[in-house]
Formats: structure tokens, C-alpha cells, sequence
């Protein structure tokens, strides 16, 4: 079956290049992290600890991205600048913004363990980003302005608010009493009532921290002669510093004037019109249906690295399908989700309102709750395995204006996966039975889908059509209402409950199946020619 039939839905796709000279700000922050600290009983109004964590999560961002030359965080956010003329993923928006998302969350959920030895990670951490573009040195200057200007201020409100409840008062109480209140007066307050002076704070409360790089040199083995072999190494460190947006802090780090510029003047006030621009975030179109697309990033490395079985890993399959039930049972706007590989798309009702339907926050929070997910999950699926590092997964949102289109997008992905699937079985019977990877190439070379399943039926006595459906067609997932009888009579009525199945999509009345069964989504096309054609394809019949 040609592949091209189904390849024009990727014109819908949107072009997000960040244009030069702009310089690329990815802006992220915790997800309604009021009730994530409290579940977590962090310490108020700072959790060094939790600072901790968030610091090494940038720290291995920078390490990660090299074109990332700056991070500037505090409380639950971290702002991250990429070097002037990067090339990035050829600065488009939301690949870089996905990517560090999720490269972030899954450090977060990673290194838990490691910085609360004692706590449990209840959920997911979810985080919220957006890509901000400043179009010169000066713009950039006042958005750091800007954020370190919020981190004093919440800190300094927030380090009363927790005195005042601490010595009796109730929270509302003491947020009247703070109501309109100057930087001054809370000092004196502070300074007065509890005798603290402000200024002697911990740094990393009252600035946030600064994230940088510096080349180290590493040994990475020895020669014959004993000598050490060296390499330059990238490190990031962490620095506080009261003036980030300052002439001096930011002229006296040669990387950061060699890799972004420097400040010609100091700000006196930050401009409110580049703030609202800084805030901006644009919505999706109305009434159209939304699909976010997860890939896993690299992950022909991630697989080779956890040694997961060729071509397919059930184990690791099941492990991506269980993030995306756990995902529908989360969002309640996901109506079907389709995974393949290392891939998930995830559909949304035509009339969601999540986020108000900001590009940017939907993206961000399924591609951070997917790999969070996929993190915490992983030791119930390899309890044997040790997860050597961090995944991540590059996301993007496409709309659709209609749902026959969108059947055409699934079935993109479907036939895509079978193509892949058929191969890769090929190719890999090949060459356990003794070829090399290039005579195994070169025997499937230009073969066709009967060929193939030919070689495999003669050379293998392997019947395709019997092998399981979930590495033939995918899974799909969605809610249905589950009936269990047991010997005639009813056990359990479970509605809308989130179900895994393996369908050629598509097949309604054929096979009585009805992959898509949620009220709201509802298909017109039946076309019973086309889907006996696939379900042979696919060997189903
Ligand atoms: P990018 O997505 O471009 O970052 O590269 P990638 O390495 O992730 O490749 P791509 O997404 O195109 O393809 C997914 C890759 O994941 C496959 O080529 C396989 O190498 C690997 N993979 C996915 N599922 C399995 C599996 O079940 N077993 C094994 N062994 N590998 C798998
Ligand atoms: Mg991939």
C-alpha cells in the first residue's frame, strides 16, 4: 500500500521558525505546583531541597543542549536562553520547547529519589512552557529583569505571608494584612516582628540562581604509555547574583558575550509593552479537532542502551501505552489516542477549551506528563533493568478541520507503522539467521508488502497475520463502558473506563468493532472497499 495517499494530512502541519536575529528564550514552570508542594509537604515559603532539584534539572539541561548558553530560575520556573545563531532543530518552537520540557520533567521525576530520599513522588510533575522571542540584546535584558524582579517580589511577600501564619494567623488574615504594601514596608515588618533582616537571606531564595557554563578538561582514558587522554568537557555551575540583567554580572562571563552579546546600558524600568509580549501565547483555531504528536527523542539509542528486544519489545511497548492511559485518564478532553514505536498521537475533542486552547500549554503538559509518567512507571515494567538515563520525547500539535481528515491522519501513522513493522521483521529474522545488516538491506531492497510476506511464510515459516496485533497495528486507546459476566451472570459495569485495544482503524462494520466509541466522535465515512483493502494488507484477512 503506498504511503503517500495519507502523507498530504502533514501539510497541516504549521511552520514555527524562530526567524533570525531573535534570540530563543524557552520559559517553563510548574503546573499547579501550590498543590504539588503541598502534597509533597515542601517546606514554606522556600524549599531548599526542592530548589535543589530544580537547579539540577537545569544544570543537565545545559549539559545536554549545547546550544543552550543561560538558564535563569527560581521557585517552580526556569527560563532558558539559547545561543544567538543557534540552529537547534532548525529553530522551530515547539520542537525546542517539547524537548526541553520533557528532557526537564524526566530529569525531575529521575532524580527525585536523590534529593527527597524519603518521600515518595506522589504524581507526575507537570510543567507549563512557552517559547518567547526577544528580538535584541536589550529585549532579553528586560525579560530577565522582569523574572528576577517577580522572584523578589513573591519571595519577600511569601517569606511574610509564612511568618505572620507561622505566629498564629490565619492565611487570609495575614494576606490582608499584606495587601498593598510596599517592598519597604515588608522589610520593616520582617525586621521589626521577627527580627530578620532580609537582606541576610539565603541568595538562592531572594535572586534564584544562574545557570552558566565553563569548559573543563576530563580524563577519559589512558594511553599505552600511561599518559592521560583528555576532553573538553562543557560543565554547567550554578551562581546566584543580585543583578542578572545588570552591565556587570552579564559582561564579565566571556561565554555569554561571545555566544549572545552584551549589555550596552543598565535598565532603569522594565518596559510593560515587552512584557505583554513575554506573556503572549497563541490559541489554536476553533472547532477544529487537535492532535498532539509525541516521538521519542533518539530513542534507537534509548533502545539499544536498555537492550529492549528487536524489532519489537512488548514490555516497552505496554510501558508507552500505559503513560497514555494514564493520560486519558487524566484529560478528560483526550478522546482516542494511537500509539507506534516510540511515537503517540493524542486527539482532543473538536470543542476542547484545555488551556483555552493555547498551543504551547497543551503541548507542554502532555509531552511533560507522558515522559513523568514514563519515568515513575518504568521499574513495574523492568523491574530487572536500571533506567540509565533520562528519556525524552519531541512533541507538536496539529489541527484538523475535519474528522475524515483525522482518519486519514491515524491511518497515516497505521500504515506507517505496519510498513515499519513488516520490514523490521525482515530485516531482523534475516539477520539472526546469520546475514549481515547490509545483505539483509539488500535482499529487502524494493521488495513489496507480498514479498514480504512471502519471504517470511517460505525462508522463516513465520504466517504474519498471526503475529501479535499490537506490533502489526498499534494500539489505540480510548474509553468504553466494560461489562464483565462470569458464568452467565453480570460482575462489573465499569463506564467510560480507558481501554488498550489493537484495531486496523477503521473497521466499523466489517468487523463490528468500534475503535472510536466515544459520543462525541462520530465518523460518516465507512468505506467497506478501502477497509477490506487494508485489512488485507495488514494481514488481518
Ligand atoms: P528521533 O526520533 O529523530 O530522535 O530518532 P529515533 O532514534 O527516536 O528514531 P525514530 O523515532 O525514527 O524511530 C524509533 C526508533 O526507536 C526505531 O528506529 C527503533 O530503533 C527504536 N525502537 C522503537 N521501538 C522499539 C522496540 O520495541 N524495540 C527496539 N529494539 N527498538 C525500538
Ligand atoms: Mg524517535
Amino acid at each position: 500500500m503506498a504511503n503517500s495517499k495519507y502523507e498530504y494530512v502533514k501539510q497541516f502541519e504549521v511552520e514555527d521558525e524562530v526567524m533570525l536575529p531573535n534570540l530563543i528564550v524557552v520559559q517553563i514552570h510548574g503546573c499547579d505546583f501550590h498543590k504539588f508542594s503541598d502534597v509533597h509537604e515542601f517546606q514554606r515559603p522556600n524549599d531548599e531541597q526542592a530548589l535543589n532539584l530544580m537547579n539540577a534539572c537545569a544544570v543537565s539541561v545545559l549539559e545536554e543542549y549545547p546550544d543552550i548558553v543561560f538558564a535563569y530560575g527560581f521557585s517552580s520556573e526556569y527560563s532558558f536562553v539559547l545561543k544567538k545563531l543557534s540552529k537547534f532543530y532548525q529553530r522551530r518552537a515547539s520542537k525546542i520547547l517539547s524537548l526541553i520540557i520533557s528532557f526537564f520533567t524526566s530529569v525531575y521525576a529521575a532524580k527525585w529519589k536523590e534529593f527527597f530520599p524519603q518521600k515518595e513522588l506522589r504524581y507526575p510533575p507537570l510543567f507549563q512552557a512557552r517559547v518567547i522571542q526577544c528580538a535584541t540584546m536589550e529585549v532579553l535584558q528586560h525579560y530577565l529583569a522582569w523574572r528576577q524582579r517577580d522572584c523578589h517580589l513573591t519571595n519577600q511577600y511569601n517569606t511574610c505571608l509564612w511568618k505572620l501564619v507561622k505566629c498564629g494567623e490565619t492565611e487570609k488574615d495575614a494576606r490582608e494584612k499584606l495587601k498593598g504594601t510596599q517592598k519597604k514596608e515588608k522589610n520593616e515588618l520582617l525586621f521589626q516582628q521577627f527580627g530578620i533582616n532580609y537582606k541576610t537571606l539565603p541568595e538562592i531564595f531572594r535572586q534564584g540562581s544562574c545557570v552558566l557554563k565553563a569548559k573543563v578538561e576530563d580524563v577519559v582514558k589512558y594511553g599505552e604509555n600511561g599518559n592521560p587522554i583528555k576532553r573538553l568537557r562543557r560543565k554547567a555551575y550554578i551562581i546566584h547574583s543580585e543583578n542578572i540583567s545588570g552591565r556587570v554580572f552579564w559582561n564579565e562571563h566571556p561565554g555569554l558575550l561571545n555566544e549572545l552579546g552584551g549589555f550596552a546600558e543598565n535598565i532603569a524600568k522594565i518596559d510593560p509593552d515587552y512584557v505583554r509580549s513575554f506573556q503572549f501565547d497563541s490559541k489554536l483555531m476553533p472547532s477544529t479537532w487537535i492532535v498532539v504528536r509525541i516521538d521519542g527523542c533518539h530513542f534507537h539509542r534509548f533502545c539499544e542502551i536498555h537492550e529492549f528486544e528487536k524489532p519489537n519489545d512488548k514490555l516497552a511497548l505496554e510501558l508507552m501505552n500505559s503513560c497514555a492511559v494514564a493520560l486519558l485518564q487524566e484529560f478528560q478532553d483526550i478522546i482516542f489516542a494511537y500509539g507506534v514505536s516510540d511515537e503517540y498521537s493524542f486527539i482532543l475533542k473538536k470543542d476542547s477549551q484545555l488551556y483555552q486552547r493555547q498551543a504551547s500549554n497543551i503541548m507542554s503538559v502532555i509531552v511533560s506528563f507522558f515522559t513523568a509518567v514514563y519515568v515513575m512507571k518504568w521499574v513495574a515494567f523492568f523491574p530487572q533493568k536500571e533506567l540509565k538515563y533520562a528519556p525524552s520525547y519531541d512533541g507538536r500539535v496539529v489541527c484538523f478541520p475535519s474528522s475524515e481528515i483525522v482518519q486519514d491522519y491515524l491511518a497515516w501513522r497505521q500504515v506507517d507503522c505496519h510498513i515499519n513493522n513488516q520490514y523490521n521483521t525482515c530485516f531482523w529474522m534475516l539477520v539472526k539467521s546469520g546475514k549481515s545488516k547490509s545483505e539483509a538491506q539488500h535482499t529487502l531492497k524494493g521488495t513489496q508488502s507480498q514479498e514480504k510476506y512471502e519471504l517470511l511464510a517460505q525462508q522463516f515459516a513465520i504466517n504474519y497475520s498471526t503475529l501479535p496485533a499490537i506490533f502489526r497495528l498499534g494500539s489505540s486507546v480510548f474509553r468504553e463502558d466494560v461489562v464483565i459476566y462470569e458464568k452467565g451472570s453480570l460482575i462489573e459495569n465499569l463506564q467510560n473506563q480507558v481501554v488498550v485495544k489493537h484495531y486496523i482503524l477503521h473497521i466499523h462494520e466489517r468487523c463490528q468493532r468500534q475503535p472510536f466509541p466515544t459520543k462525541s466522535w462520530i465518523f460518516s465515512r465507512t468505506d467497506q472497499a478501502e477497509m477490506i483493502k487494508r485489512a488485507k494488507v495488514f494481514g488481518e484477512i
